[in-house]
């Protein structure tokens, strides 16, 4: 058996008189005539509590689009006992019949499930409908297909053998369960951290984030269509820390597959280090967290191609993506040009609903991310370091709408220069043309994070120069363009430092944590 070779999803565009466009607006009309009640999923059932928690869009407070059943910590031991239950017999599947259940699960989302995951996307998370698109469509379906590349690749590896000696290695799944905990921002992401230990044979915990429970629930919807064993993803809606006080200390507990903030990803740590004496075997740790990423201009870069990636970079998916470009440094000898391109890129996007296909930017996820980044955009306007020099608006009297928001600093170590603010806010370093190398350890210095990051440039000594000057300051990075939109399977997506564990979403590397190999060798 060797599954077909994985390809990157087609992006629909929804351009006006598509067909894929009709089928979604009637996906969202659908959806909003139905209360959406979302259960949990355990042991292959749904599971409704009656503690109703009700759902809003992000854009649009006086509209409920339904409720979800939130459940307690006897849920969380309900799927824990689900999970390692149906352990067995799915790790001793062939991992081929593992496969095939999540390359089904991609053609249902490649096709009868595509406007649904969009719409659910579109209205909950507050994306628009292409970035629903890239996101809850074709980065899930990627990573579902070319993991099962990966998982090819990972079982076929074997070592040397020698005369009358056969070495063999057996990639075992963890002993014990894995535990997902994903964020609201990314569709795919949440996909991938509960569908990838699976597919290696383990069974799984997770707990989706609150905003993301409807299109997490479609996903569960998915791969039971497809043919996933019960047990085999149990996904509980449970408060983080209740779920985490049980499965932390449960003594089967194996893996954590997290993406999320530093701060929680690193509480989350420490209390596994607490109970490390408890378990079975060490758990694996797999984290992707935040995030100050970077954009770097040299004076040999293009004006307008400086502009294309700041406002792309910074603005889509309203900076709510771990990759947006967040602080920029551009020499003084082309800020004027760079900046008459730019702001004139900025005003163009309009704001609202993503019910509005000509809307670009949406509403940002919640109250508690809306305070967050209007705290930050207020504390500018009274601080001596950085201006505002567009947006800065901030109104949630209808839904969560923060303007596109360009700061620029005066000091390159300016607070908005150095902390994650996760929204639609840039701050822009205009330096000296002869401050380049001292702007790249500036750079290299000022955040504790190193996920993405981009030099623009045409002198290629200087592409080099940065690119080893600043080689431990992303895990992914680019020369010309911007900081965003790693594809699977082209880019493998992950950073270091404060920014995760580095073990490349969407890649064989990532694979390899959720298998506890064991060697064999037999002598004749
Ligand atoms: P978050 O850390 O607030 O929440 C992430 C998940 O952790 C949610 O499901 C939440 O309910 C859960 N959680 C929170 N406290 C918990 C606890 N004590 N125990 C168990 N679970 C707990 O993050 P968020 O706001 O959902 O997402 C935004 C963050 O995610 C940003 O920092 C962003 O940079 C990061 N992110 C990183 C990547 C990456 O690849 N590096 C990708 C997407 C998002
Ligand atoms: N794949 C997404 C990006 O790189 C997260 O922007």
């Amino acid at each position: 058996f060797e599954p077909p070779l994985a390809v990157n999803e087609p992006i629909y565009d929804y351009a006006p008189g598509t067909e894929c466009k009709d089928e979604l607006k009637q996906a969202i009309r659908i959806l909003k005539s139905t209360e959406v009640d979302v259960p949990m999923f355990i042991d292959g059932k749904e599971v409704r509590t009656g503690n109703k928690i009700s759902m809003h869009p992000p854009y649009e407070h006086a509209y409920t689009l339904g409720h979800f059943h939130m459940g307690d910590k006897s849920h969380v031991e309900s799927a824990i006992d689900a999970a390692l239950a149906a352990r067995k017999e799915w790790g001793s599947l062939p991992w081929q019949d593992r496969a095939a259940i999540f390359l089904k699960a991609a053609d249902l989302i490649a096709g009868p499930y595509r406007a649904r995951m969009n719409a659910a996307t579109m209205l909950c998370q507050s994306k628009n409908a292409y970035q629903s698109e890239i996101d809850a469509v074709c980065e899930l379906i990627d990573f579902l297909r070319f993991n099962v590349q990966f998982m090819t690749e990972l079982y076929a590896g074997q070592p040397e053998s020698a005369e009358g000696v056969w070495n063999r290695l057996e990639y075992r799944p963890l002993e014990g369960f894995v535990f997902a905990i994903t964020p609201f921002n990314f569709t795919a992401i949440a996909g991938n951290l509960c569908a990838a230990p699976a597919m290696m044979g383990n069974t799984v915990v997770w707990k989706p984030a609150e905003s993301q429970v409807y299109s997490a629930a479609l996903i569960m919807e998915i791969f039971m269509e497809a043919g996933l064993p019960d047990g085999v993803i149990n996904m509980i809606l449970v408060d983080g820390p209740v779920a985490g006080d049980v499965v932390f200390s449960h003594k089967e507990f194996a893996g954590l597959h997290f993406t999320g903030s530093t701060g929680v990803f690193q509480h989350l740590w420490k209390t596994i280090g607490n109970n490390i004496s408890n378990y079975k075997s060490y758990p694996r740790i797999v984290g992707e967290t935040g995030g100050k990423d970077f954009v770097v201009a040299h004076n040999s870069a293009h004006p307008d191609e400086v502009a294309t990636a700041l406002a792309r970079g910074a603005f889509e998916f309203q900076g709510q993506k771990c990759s947006a470009a967040s602080r920029a440094y551009v020499p003084a000898s082309i800020w004027d040009k760079v900046w008459e391109k730019l702001a004139s890129q900025v005003k163009s996007f309009k704001m609202g609903s993503p019910e509005d296909f000509t809307n670009f930017i949406n509403a940002v996820i919640d109250e508690k991310s809306f305070d967050k980044i209007s705290g930050y955009i207020e504390n500018v306007k009274k601080s001596d370091d950085a201006e505002i020099i567009i947006g800065g608006g901030c109104d949630k009297s209808k839904g969560y709408f923060i303007e596109p928001t360009i700061i620029r600093a005066k000091n390159p170590r300016t607070v908005t220069m150095c902390e994650e603010i996760f929204g639609p806010v840039l701050t822009i370093y205009v330096y000296e043309d002869d401050q380049f190398e001292e702007i790249l350890k500036i750079c290299d210095e000022t955040s504790p994070y190193a996920l993405t990051g981009s030099i623009l440039a045409k002198d290629r000594n200087v592409i080099n120069y940065a690119t080893k000057a600043l080689e431990n300051s992303a895990g992914n990075f680019y020369i010309n363009d911007k900081p965003t939109g790693a594809v699977v399977g082209q880019q493998p997506f992950g950073g270091g430092r404060a920014s995760g564990t580095n073990d490349k979403a969407g890649s064989i590397l990532n694979l390899y944590r959720w298998v506890s190999p064991r060697t064999i060798k037999e002598t004749f």
